[in-house]
């Protein structure tokens, strides 16, 4: 590590991927780490996430079922992922895809039953991976029982396990909700004379956490799953669920500044939210060897360690929105930067989220998931000629950076956007309903969804792309979202065929970080961080270093690192020929290169 900015005399050969491949291929088993306070699970994971109703259908209905997870546990097992995110699979009417819940203790009957489910986690759980289910309790479907008893009247016992504004006291203070026609998170409610809260559509009213009779229900629902088996919670939208019931007017300044994050901040700062979570640990999550991550919208570098420090006793990880929604432009909507976006920046944004988890708690990384654009067209390339190269590139990063790697499905065969032409062919309400308000509101309607190609998350909802057959093998049925017609070259049959896919290179980048406790618990150093095209750092532990180079531009770039590389080893490279480093010059890489050593 001391060499490391001296410039030294060697000539680095990193071999090809069949050299790597077969060094990887040796080591056939992952060493498996002691647990201590400060080495658990959790932290070695490799999550793999599927949206249930975009992975496999069984019984062509159109809709991805548990059975159709179940057929395909032999896939997920040799991928090498060690826990399964789940997407909602419980009870909904599906306004927001199972986002809105209208009973937490039944199985969606589009995705099977509960016998279903058991099968599921048992078969899970006999191939050693974990099952993370995601938890949506900051607010319920207007379908479930406690709303439709509780919005009849203000007498009604379940009437306070929401939140009201009474109309004898006038509209109520402008809140924004997310995915709401008129963009607003009230709405009225005759039978009881009151408007109800919604931070997301009107279908999906917020619980009254504030209650102690609905937190004492959330945690019992929570342990009935917890008891059935299940190793952990992804908790939606948990940093919103307390809430000022006073209701203050909020500033403009906030209002209007979505994106840069200061909305989601105020409903992420809710006066007893802490309490809560506090409570939660104590009563339930700590009976139980499990994991949990929240979903942090809102929550910045310096309320994060909040919810994670170990020794609050809340959660054990929070993903944030810093890194995926880098470099949109101010706005009510999601809007790229027609020039992209400044790696520079980026590089600023990973580094400073991993200093916050340095010492205490724990951090997440991901670039991809249900609510996201497909990974290769927001921070790769998905052109035809650099779709693979930097696909693979990105995998390298989200498995070398600190943190435990949340992997969406379908990354890992370089799925691209869909990019949809025409409003007709969302099915997801949050576009739907954009589409919607701004046409109300005389906005630009064509700009949106120009904008949507890139930005919507529909495109990381079509269906898993398995073969080259009708719907790409995903239904026998309609698909209820488009496929995407690139499935006939981007499938699981032809890249499970083709030793430098995308697919076999997640594979041996799994297993890399497997092998590398480095790569797991090191420390993370950035290099060369005014670097525009080149992404550059190392991880250490006990004397061990490993160099990971990262070229996110479509053009050859080189470092600025000097390095002593006398007994670097390859460990892996996305090109198939060898990077060659000549004597006292700079590192050079080629496009979307991704290249990872091993120094002495
Ligand atoms: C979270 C989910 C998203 C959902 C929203 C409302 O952000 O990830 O899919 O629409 O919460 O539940
Ligand atoms: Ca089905």
């Amino acid at each position: 590590m001391k060499n490391i900015f001296i410039a030294s005399f060697l000539i680095l050969t990193c071999f090809s991927v069949s050299f790597s491949q077969s060094k990887l291929n040796s080591v056939k088993t992952s060493p498996i780490l002691q647990e201590s306070p400060n080495h658990t699970w959790w932290k070695e994971a490799i999550v793999y996430q599927i949206y249930p109703r975009s992975f496999k259908d069984s019984n062509g209905d159109g809709i991805g079922d548990l059975k159709g997870i179940i057929s395909k546990l032999n896939y997920i097992k040799n991928l090498g992922v060690t826990a399964v995110w789940l997407n909602p699979i419980y009870q909904s009417p599906n306004a927001d895809n199972g986002y809105d819940i209208s009973n937490y203790r039944q199985i969606m009957k589009e995705f099977g039953t509960m016998a279903d489910f058991d099968t599921l986690l048992y078969e899970l759980h006999k191939r050693g991976i974990k099952l993370i289910m995601d938890l949506v309790v900051n607010h319920t479907s207007n379908q479930h029982f406690w709303f439709m008893q509780g919005r009849t009247s203000r007498t009604n016992p379940f009437y306070s396990y929401y939140h009201w504004w009474p109309a004898e006291k006038g509209t109520p203070p402008y809140r924004p909700g997310s995915f709401d026609v008129n963009g607003s998170a009230w709405t009225y409610n005759k039978p009881t004379n009151s408007y109800y809260l919604h931070y997301f559509s009107e279908m999906q009213p917020d619980l009254n956490w504030e209650n102690p009779k609905l937190r004492e229900a959330i945690f019992k629902m929570m342990r009935f799953w917890l008891n059935k088996g299940v190793d952990g919670f992804r908790m939606d939208v948990i940093s919103f669920i307390s809430k000022d019931t006073i209701f203050p007017i909020i500033t403009p300044k906030i209002l209007n500044e979505k994106y840069n994050g200061s909305w989601s901040q105020y409903y992420a700062s809710g006066p007893y939210l802490h309490q809560y979570l506090r409570q939660m640990n104590r009563d339930v999550l700590s009976k139980y060897n499990i994991m949990t991550v929240a979903e942090g919208a809102g929550v910045t570098t310096k309320t994060a360690p909040k919810f994670v420090d170990s020794d609050r006793h809340e959660l054990n990880m929070l993903y944030h929105f810093d890194g995926v929604d880098y470099g949109y432009l101010p706005g009510i909507y999601k809007k790229l930067a027609p020039n992209g976006y400044d790696l520079v920046g980026l590089k600023e944004v990973y580094s400073k989220w991993d200093s916050i988890f340095e010492h205490r708690g724990w951090g997440t990384i991901y670039l991809g998931n249900h609510d996201q654009p497909r990974m290769v067209s927001r921070w790769g390339n998905d052109s035809p000629k650099w779709r693979t190269l930097s696909s693979k590139m990105l995998t390298t990063f989200i498995l070398t950076m600190r943190g435990t790697p949340y992997y969406y499905a379908g990354d890992e065969l370089g799925m691209s956007n869909i990019k949809f032409d025409s409003i007709s062919e969302y099915k997801d309400i949050e576009t739907i309903n954009m589409y919607k308000y701004l046409k109300n509101h005389g906005e630009d309607v064509h700009a949106f969804l120009e904008a949507q190609k890139m930005t919507a998350r529909d495109n990381a909802r079509t269906p898993f792309q398995w073969n080259t057959s009708v719907n790409a093998g995903f239904t026998k049925g309609t698909p209820w979202i488009q496929v995407n017609p690139n499935y006939k070259t981007v499938n699981v049959a032809i890249e499970a065929r083709d030793p430098n896919s995308c697919l076999n290179y997640f594979k041996k980048m799994i297993e890399l970080r497997k092998q590398h406790k480095t790569l797991i618990y090191g420390k993370y150093t950035l290099l060369d961080k005014e670097n525009k095209q080149i992404y550059s750092y190392t991880r250490t532990l006990n004397g061990k270093t490993i160099l990971i180079l990262l070229n996110f531009s479509p053009k050859d770039g080189r470092t600025n690192i000097y390095q002593n590389f006398t007994n670097a080893i390859c460990l892996i490279d996305n090109y198939n020929e060898s990077l060659k480093i000549k004597i006292n010059e700079p590192v050079q890489l080629r496009p979307y290169e991704a290249a990872v050593f091993e120094l002495e």
